[in-house]
C-alpha cells in the first residue's frame, strides 16, 4: 500500500493538462481543453479535459478519470505502478517497495542480466559451435563493437547448458520458470527456452534486460523465438533499441519490422532505430515513442504484409502528435537488406525523401487504378477526394489537389469544387455521429436513472443519488451536514454508496475528496462513472437547496429495504419499474412519467 499522502502530493504536483497534453493534442474550449480521444477511434473530438477539477471525461466512449486514471488506463498499468509512473514524471522519490512481487521482479532482471553473460561467452568462446555462431553474426555484416554494443550472445544446443549455468550462480528453477528463460515441458521435464539460437537481448529504458529473441542460423522454423510475457517483460509496451535510440540528438525515430533491420541501421550510423518486439504495433509503442520522438519514419519491409503494417501503424499514429512519414524501399525487401546493398549514402538520400502519411496513402490509392484509362483516372480522383476530404488541413487539400490535378490533367478548379462537395458531406457526417453520441449519452444516463415520479420537477432517487455525490465532490465543506442526514445504507446504487462511504472517509481524516485520492478506494469504473457525473454538471452550480432536494428525495423514495440494498442497477430498475406501474394503476389518466 502506497501512504494516502503520497498519492495526495503526486496529485498536487500532477497537472492534467499537462499530463494529457503529452498523449492527445488539446485545444481550448472556454476553461476546458478538448481533444480527440485516445482510447476510442473518433474523427471529431469529444474528449474533455477539465483543469478545474483535474479530470477528464469521454462523451463518445464514456472514460473518465483523474490524473491517476488516465495513466492506468493508456499506459495499461495498475494503480500503484500509475502513482510510481507520476511520481517519477513530477520528480519525486519512490515509496518502499517491500513486497515479495518486487524482489522476484529483480531477481528475474538479475537471471537476464547473467543469461546474456553467458550467451556473450558462449559465442566468443573456442569451440565449433561458437565459430559457427560468430560466422553468422559476420555473415549478417556485423561488427564485433555493433555485436558489444547490443549485448549479441549465442544459445548453445543440448536443452540444458544455459540451466545448468544459472543454477551454479544460486538460481532456483522457480525463479528460472518465472523469467522465462527455461520450460516445463508437458511432461514436467525442464529445459532451456533457447538452443542453438543467437541472441538478441531486448532492454528495457533503464538498460535492464527483460526479454531475449533468439534465432536460428539457418532456414529453419521458426525463425525467431521470443521470451514470453514475464512480471517484467510486457510485449505491447516494449520497444527494441529504444534505450540506445533515446540518447540520440536526434528526435526523428526509424521504425522497423525486425531486430536485424534496427542493428543495421544503427551499426550504419542511424542511431534512432527501433522496432516493435515480436508483434504488430501497439498504441502503448506510439505513446512511448512519443514521449521521445518528434517524427518518425516507417520503414517497414517491401513486401505486401509490410504494406499492411504501414497502413495499419498510420492508423494508430493519427492519434498522436508525432508527424510520420513513410519509406519505401526499392530493390531490397528490408532496411538491412538495403544497407548491405546500396550503402549508407543512399539509405540517407531515402531518408530525406520520404512521403508523409497523405503522399504515401495517395501514392497507394493510385496504385489501385489503371490511371492510363480515364475511367480508371476518375475512380482514382474520386478517392483521392475522399482522403483529402478527411483529416487534413486546408494547405495541404490546395497542395494536393494541384498534384492531383497534374497527375491526371483534370483542372484543378474542377477537383476543388468536388472536393468542397465531399468536405460539406464529410462535415454532415460527424456532426450527424455527434448528435448520435450525444444521444447515446442522453440513454445511457436514462439507464441509470431509471426513475422519474411524474412531473419533471421531481427527480429520481438514482439521480438524486449521484447528484448529491457530484455536489460533494464539488463542494466537500457540505460533507459534514450531509453525513448528519444521510447515512451510507441509504443510497440504493451501490457505486454511488460506495463512492459516499470513500468521501464520507476522506472527509473524517481531512484529506479532500479528489478524483485523484478516490481512485485508491475506488473501482476504475465507479472512478468513471464520477468524472461523468463532474463533466455533467461542470458548469451547473449546485446550491445548498439542490442539496436539500436531493437529501429529501432520498428520504421520500422507498422504505429502505434490506433486498433493495442488494440489487444489481438491473435489478433495481426493474423494481423501480413495478413501483411506477403500480402509481400508475392507482392514478388512471396519471402520466406515466419515465420514457425508457
Ligand atoms: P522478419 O522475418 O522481417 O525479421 O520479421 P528480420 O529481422 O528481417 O529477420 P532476418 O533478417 O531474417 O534475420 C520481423 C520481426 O518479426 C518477429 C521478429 O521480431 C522479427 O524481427 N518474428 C519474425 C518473430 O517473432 N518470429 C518469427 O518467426 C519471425
Ligand atoms: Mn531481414
Amino acid at each position: 500500500m502506497i501512504p494516502q499522502e503520497y498519492v495526495q502530493e503526486v496529485v498536487r504536483r500532477t497537472d492534467i493538462v499537462d499530463l494529457i497534453g503529452s498523449y492527445v493534442q488539446l485545444r481550448h474550449r472556454g476553461r476546458t481543453q478538448t481533444g480527440l480521444c485516445p482510447f476510442h477511434n473518433e474523427k471529431t473530438p469529444s474528449f474533455v479535459v477539465y483543469p478545474e477539477n483535474q479530470s477528464f471525461y469521454c462523451f463518445g466512449c464514456g472514460v473518465g478519470g483523474d490524473a491517476i486514471t488516465f495513466v492506468r488506463k493508456i499506459n495499461n498499468l495498475d494503480y500503484v505502478e500509475a502513482v510510481k509512473a507520476l511520481a517519477g514524471r513530477a520528480g519525486m522519490p519512490m515509496p518502499e517497495e517491500d513486497d515479495k512481487a518486487g524482489r522476484l521482479r529483480s531477481r528475474i532482471l538479475n537471471i537476464n542480466r547473467d543469461a546474456a553473460r553467458f550467451f556473450y561467452a558462449q559465442l566468443t568462446a573456442s569451440n565449433a559451435e561458437a565459430r559457427r555462431a560468430r560466422a553468422y553474426w559476420k555473415g549478417r555484416g556485423l561488427s564485433d563493437s555493433t555485436i558489444r554494443r547490443f549485448g549479441l550472445g549465442y544459445a548453445p544446443t543440448g536443452f540444458h547448458a544455459c540451466r545448468e549455468h544459472l543454477k551454479s550462480l544460486g538460481y532456483t528453477d522457480e525463479e528460472l520458470l518465472a523469467s522465462g528463460i527455461i520450460k516445463r515441458s508437458q511432461k514436467g521435464n525442464l529445459y532451456d527456452a533457447f538452443f542453438g539460437r543467437v541472441m538478441t537481448p531486448i532492454f528495457d529504458l533503464r538498460g535492464n534486460i527483460i526479454a531475449f529473441g533468439g534465432r536460428v542460423l539457418d532456414d529453419s522454423k521458426p525463425k525467431y523465438v521470443n521470451s514470453p510475457e514475464t512480471m517484467v517483460y510486457k510485449k505491447s509496451k516494449a520497444m527494441f533499441a529504444l534505450n540506445i535510440a533515446k540518447k540520440s540528438t536526434s528526435r526523428r525515430y526509424i521504425l522497423c519490422e525486425g531486430y536485424m533491420d534496427v542493428i543495421s541501421l544503427h551499426q550504419a550510423g542511424f542511431d534512432t532505430a527501433v522496432a516493435a518486439c515480436g508483434t504488430a504495433l501497439t498504441g502503448e509503442q506510439v505513446k512511448l515513442l512519443s514521449e521521445y520522438a518528434d517524427e518518425v519514419v516507417l520503414c517497414y519491409d517491401s513486401d505486401e504484409a509490410g504494406q499492411k503494417a504501414t497502413a495499419r501503424s498510420l492508423e494508430l499514429f493519427s492519434q498522436s502528435p508525432i508527424r510520420v512519414s513513410v519509406l519505401n524501399i526499392p530493390g531490397a525487401k528490408d532496411p538491412d537488406e538495403y544497407i548491405k546493398k546500396y550503402g549508407r549514402e543512399r539509405f540517407e538520400t531515402l531518408l530525406n525523401g520520404t512521403r508523409n502519411a497523405i503522399e504515401y496513402k495517395l501514392a497507394r490509392i493510385k496504385e489501385k487504378h489503371d490511371v492510363a484509362s480515364p475511367a480508371g483516372r476518375l475512380d482514382y480522383i474520386k478517392e483521392a477526394i475522399g482522403l483529402l476530404a478527411g483529416r487534413v488541413t486546408p494547405t495541404e487539400r490546395d497542395v494536393y489537389a494541384g498534384r492531383l490535378a497534374e497527375e491526371t490533367n483534370v483542372s484543378k478548379a474542377a477537383i476543388l469544387a468536388q472536393l468542397d462537395g465531399a468536405i460539406a458531406q464529410a462535415r454532415r457526417r460527424a456532426s450527424r455521429q455527434r448528435q448520435e453520441a450525444l444521444m447515446h449519452q442522453g440513454v445511457a444516463s436514462q439507464i441509470k436513472v431509471p426513475y422519474t415520479m411524474g412531473g419533471s420537477e421531481a427527480l429520481g432517487v438514482a439521480n438524486a443519488e449521484q447528484q448529491l455525490v457530484c455536489a460533494l465532490l464539488k463542494r466537500p465543506e457540505l460533507i459534514a451536514r450531509v453525513k448528519q442526514r444521510i447515512l451510507p445504507e441509504r443510497f440504493l446504487m451501490e457505486d454511488m454508496r460506495n463512492a459516499y462511504t470513500a468521501i464520507c472517509g476522506c472527509q473524517a481524516r481531512g484529506v479532500p475528496p479528489e478524483l485523484g485520492v478516490l481512485s485508491g478506494m475506488l473501482s476504475e469504473e465507479e472512478i468513471s462513472t464520477l468524472s461523468q457525473l463532474l463533466a455533467r454538471n461542470y458548469d451547473i452550480a449546485l446550491t445548498d437547496q439542490d442539496v436539500e432536494l436531493y437529501m429529501d428525495r432520498m428520504e421520500r423514495s422507498l422504505p429502505r429495504s434490506r433486498e433493495a440494498g442488494k440489487m444489481s442497477v438491473q435489478e433495481l430498475d426493474d423494481y423501480l419499474e413495478t413501483l411506477r406501474r403500480k402509481k400508475g394503476a392507482e392514478e388512471p389518466g396519471g402520466s406515466p412519467g419515465t420514457t425508457r
